[in-house]
């Protein structure tokens, strides 16, 4: 839709000279073969923004179906399958959110094959089906997708969310499904091969997901490219990790950028020897000044996380407590020596994903 109003602004800038005349038909066939023409011409829409809300994880609408059910869900890069709950689920969580009723939609498509993803919190299960998305005020027909029945235990129930946009490979998904960005784009209704995130620290106001392209106006534009490990998460190679001058003894380090994590979360052999060297955040936050600096260098470039960055200040009832955003985990093999750079990394860092260049690009936020 923005295409529309870009050519508008063109038109305005010229004036007169580029009011457009339609050419004259001689015969209804004509006129006929015309209207189709313009039917079937579609213009890829420029740099699309989709604003975020952000609730402990930042979610934006998409909708489904014909006219349009609206969802809320997660633009997570560290996974490959849309789904949404639906209508045809009775647990509590489902009871809490937007459901998709396919009867109520005249694209919808049956498929019925069974889905399960699975979650730290455990699997989400359902079945796929087939109908047009509107992401960004763009129409994208033919997308399968999950419509999810059963949700395990009360982690879902409390999420502001509905679903989850998995915005990775199509090597991530489940059931080795395109993702949808990737639909969009080889339907020629986006122009670029890339979007950006802009994650905004605190409220989140002002957050968005831009698609095909980015936005000038969310950094410094000081853009660095990192060319990708594989094409299946955001993967990319980390040079070093120095925390107050002493480097990480890890050999072989990789770092996945994943919208969907809140923080940063990596293998223990990196992250223990990172904790062991910042001292103890305290929980007033009364240290946050004095905190070592963490450098994290991609492809020559230093990317510097500060205290502020790193540290976690969560609000409750008026009080604010900190914690540190460094979090080991006991990575399965597959993801050895990884670090997933998170949300708290974003915040400082605009983030542009190349899917055509099969690369990322980050640029100093503001
Ligand atoms: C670009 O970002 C700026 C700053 O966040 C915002 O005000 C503006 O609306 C955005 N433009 C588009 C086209 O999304
Ligand atoms: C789904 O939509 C159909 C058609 O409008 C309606 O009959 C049905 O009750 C809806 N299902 C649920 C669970 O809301
Ligand atoms: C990058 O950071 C490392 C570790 O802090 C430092 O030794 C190096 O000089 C920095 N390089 C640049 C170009 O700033």
């Amino acid at each position: 839709m923005k295409g529309y109003l870009i050519l508008l602004y063109i038109q305005i800038a010229f004036g007169a000279f580029t009011i457009p005349l339609y050419p004259i038909h001689k015969t209804p066939e004509e006129k006929a073969s015309f209207y189709k023409s313009l039917k079937t011409f579609k213009a890829g829409a420029g740099p699309t923004n989709v604003p975020l809300t952000y609730n402990y994880e930042y979610y934006g609408l998409v909708q489904i179906g014909t006219p349009p059910q609206n969802f809320q869900v997660v633009f997570d890069t560290g996974s490959s399958n849309l789904w949404v709950p639906s209508s045809s689920c009775y647990s509590v969580s489902c009871s809490l959110h937007h459901t998709y009723n396919h009867s109520k939609s005249s694209t919808y498509i049956p498929n019925g094959k069974k889905i399960g993803i699975g979650y730290e919190a455990g699997s989400v299960t359902g079945f796929l089906s087939k109908d047009t998305v509107t992401w960004g005020g763009i129409q994208i027909p033919g997308i399968t997708f999950a419509e999810m029945t059963s949700f395990p235990g009360t982690y879902w129930s409390s999420k502001a969310f509905d679903g989850i946009m998995g915005m990775a490979w199509v090597a991530e998904s489940e059931d080795k499904i395109t993702p949808v960005y990737q639909s969009m784009y080889s339907l020629g209704l986006i122009n670029a091969d890339s979007f950006a995130m802009y994650l905004v620290p605190g409220n989140g106001i002002g957050s968005a997901l831009t698609l095909g392209g980015y936005n000038t106006s969310c950094s410094k534009n000081d853009w660095n490219w990192i060319p990708l490990l594989n094409e299946g998460f955001w993967e990319i190679k980390i040079d070093s990790i120095t925390v107050n001058g002493k480097a990480i003894q890890v050999t072989g380090m990789k770092a996945v950028i994943d919208s969907g994590t809140p923080h940063l979360v990596g293998d223990s052999t990196i992250v223990n020897q990172i904790n062991a060297i910042i001292p103890t955040v305290a929980s007033d936050c009364s240290n946050i000044g004095s905190l070592p600096n963490v450098v994290i260098t991609l492809n020559g470039v230093n990317y510097t996380l500060t205290g502020q960055d790193y540290v976690v200040q969560l609000n409750s009832e008026g009080l604010t407590s900190c914690e540190t955003g460094w979090t080991p985990e006991n990575f399965p093999s597959s993801l050895r020596n990884v670090l997933i750079l998170g949300d708290l990394f974003m915040h400082v860092y605009y983030t542009q994903f190349d899917y055509g260049g099969s690369r990322i690009g980050f640029a100093t936020a503001i």
